[in-house]
């Protein structure tokens, strides 16, 4: 195996000897890596990102690689479009149509017709912003229910809206949240939950929990971060109510790229969300005083949006053209499968547990692992040039996205971390110091 190229990313191990160029893979599981990898129908897409030579990258559900097409998309945004036609790009390049058109680009990704999602905006502004708009839809009700497994700007921005409206924030598990819908039937407003534990991995059925907030008399409010682009999402077809989602993970539009909301048709005529910015306005250069609605999807967007992010995501977008979400879905469940296969064989005995569910109906895009040193273990890996990443106290999080990870990958990454684990190769003090993000 060939050492990767980036020096900041595989800095030398201090306890491997000089030749060291890799653990030895086990044969069955290497043949079956590359019989699988053979057979993969998305080969040819990973061609449309630029990864880094020897990195294993397992941390596109925190931020996406880098697509092939977004350099050149983005250098025409600064030097042409910004740089000589200046102002004009607004309706000269598309700039005013921008965070719609993109919108519908994503829509294609989560199972929404056009004319239902925006881009622009963090996931937080645009949960703040639908969450808030969906609990007025249903005036009179008192209840929110959220997942206490919530990433936290979820649970932050619900209390938020809870205390700006005067409802109770229930912290409820999403599988007993029908259970909840079902006894608090005509109390409960929204309930807003994701469809993928950004934790664990684990796959919650959108289409029963939004069944069973509609039979409540309640809203389906989803947050898509950890699914578009991973899975198959189809909000129309489950009747979702509002929903947001990321840019950065495995849309792959880069960092800090622009979120998305969907307010489905029948509700956009009475979409009233609090951030009422003048590009949702009817009219928006006739400058009104007041706020008149746009009457469509329009209204959902808030300001001027981030172009230059904007861009780069709708670059970025293009990677999937071609590509059917049901074999994203079908190699990604083959790819965390695969992971949990070579875990079972490799990890055990090394104090691993694992969290992530093995029916492939309950399994997100990424498989996590417990360990006590799950930091260490993760920064030793990284330092091989094997990115994944950490959640506290004690989850090791490996997210797969089908568009470019390899099964060789996967068994590069399950072979390494076994070499750190037994060899103690992370107990190395250079391991333990934490730095702001992990
Ligand atoms: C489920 C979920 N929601 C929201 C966010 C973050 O929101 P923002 O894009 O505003 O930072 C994340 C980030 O990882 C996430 O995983």
């Amino acid at each position: 195996m060939k050492p990767p190229a980036l020096p900041d990313l595989r800095l030398p191990d201090p306890h491997l000897p000089d030749h060291h160029r890799g653990p030895r893979m086990p044969d069955g599981l290497a043949a079956r890596a590359a019989a699988l990898d053979a057979a993969d129908p998305l080969a040819a897409v990973r061609g449309r990102f630029l990864l880094p030579e020897g990195v294993v990258y397992l941390d596109g559900n925190s931020l996406g690689a880098l697509p092939a097409a977004v350099p050149a998309a983005v250098e025409d945004a600064v030097h042409r479009q910004w740089g000589t036609d200046l102002i004009r790009s607004w309706n000269a390049n598309g700039w005013w149509e921008a965070p719609v058109r993109t919108g519908d680009a994503i829509g294609r990704l989560i199972g929404a017709a056009p004319g239902q999602v925006v881009a622009g905006d963090s996931t937080s502004v645009q949960l703040f912003n639908t969450l808030l708009a969906a609990a007025r839809a249903r005036p009179g009700r008192r209840l929110l229910l959220t997942d206490p497994d919530h990433f936290p700007t979820d649970q932050y921005i619900a209390d938020s809206v809870g205390r700006l409206l005067g409802l109770d924030v229930r912290r409820v598990p999403a599988r007993d949240a029908a259970e909840v819908l079902a006894a608090e039937a005509g109390n409960v407003a929204v309930a807003a939950y994701a469809p993928v534990d950004y934790r664990t991995g684990e796959l919650h059925d959108m289409a029963a929990l939004t069944a069973a907030a509609h039979r409540a008399g309640a809203l389906a409010h989803w947050d898509l971060c950890h699914a578009a682009g991973a899975l198959p999402v189809e909000l129309d077809a489950v009747e979702a109510d509002f929903a947001v989602g990321c840019g950065y993970k495995y849309l792959s539009g880069g960092p800090g790229a622009p979120a998305f909301a969907y307010v489905a048709h029948r509700h956009q005529a009475a979409f009233d969300h609090p951030l009422t910015g003048w590009h949702g306005h009817a009219e928006p250069f006739a400058m009104a005083g007041t706020y008149t609605p746009a009457k469509d999807v329009t209204r959902a967007r808030i300001g001027t949006p981030a172009l230059l992010s904007l861009i780069a995501l709708e670059a970025a977008l293009t990677a999937f053209d071609g590509v059917d979400p049901k074999t994203v879905r079908e190699k990604g469940l083959s790819l965390t499968g695969f992971f949990q296969e070579c875990a079972d064989t490799l990890l055990d005995g090394l104090g691993f547990t694992s969290v992530t569910p093995r029916d492939p109906a309950r399994r997100g895009s990424q498989v996590a692992l417990r360990h006590p040193e799950a930091y260490p273990l993760v920064a030793a890996l990284t330092a091989r040039g094997v990115i994944g990443d950490m959640r506290a106290p004690d989850l090791l999080r490996f997210g797969f996205n089908a568009l470019y990870v390899t099964h060789a990958d996967v068994l590069r990454a399950v072979t390494e971390l076994r070499d750190i684990a037994s060899r103690g190769a992370h107990l190395a003090a250079e391991f333990r110091r934490r730095p702001t993000v992990t």
